[in-house]
């Protein structure tokens, strides 16, 4: 059985984007694609349909990462009984898909952060900054996924 991942933010074209396309990235590079099921979901309806935010397609291109096919979807109430592990951005969007888990769900919700070596606690919102916010996020999310593979891949959650 894969373990299945899924990256939460809430336009779904910025944040949750790169998780997908960087922990794929990662996983890919270490030949476990047939291991994992990976997806991005937003708390937010806006952009449902939308591919990723231009300047989140460039910080991906620039990091060999390719995000260009990803169109966003909003969290379905299915995503809790299919996933394992469901990161949240940040403390917003934990908060929301923990008043959003179904009983009978048994996904483990947590923030990306959690696995940030540096420690921390959101993943900021860069949709109303400028260039470099998403190359500050992009460094951030990758620096957690990295670790999220580590732990995902020793057992350990
Ligand atoms: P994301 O960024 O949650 O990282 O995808 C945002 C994208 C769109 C909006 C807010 C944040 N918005 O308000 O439309």
């Amino acid at each position: 059985m894969p373990t299945r991942v899924l990256f939460v933010c809430l336009g779904n074209i910025c944040r949750s984007p790169l998780g997908e396309g960087i922990f794929r990235h990662l996983v890919d590079e270490a030949g476990l694609d047939a291991d994992f099921e990976i997806d991005s979901a937003g708390t937010g309806h806006w952009h449902v349909g939308s591919p990723p935010d231009p300047r989140a397609r460039d910080v991906a291109r620039r990091n060999g990462v390719d995000v260009e096919s990803l169109r966003g979807r909003q969290v379905s109430s299915d995503d809790f009984r299919r996933f394992d592990h469901i990161l949240a951005m940040d403390r917003q969007n934990l908060d929301e898909l923990l008043r959003r888990r179904p009983a009978d769900a048994d996904a483990d919700v947590r923030l990306l952060r959690a696995h940030d070596p540096e420690g921390g606690d959101d993943v900021p919102d860069p949709y109303y900054g400028g260039r470099s916010g998403f190359d500050d996020v992009y460094t951030m999310i990758e620096r957690c996924c990295r670790s999220l593979l580590g732990t995902l891949r020793s057992g350990a959650s």
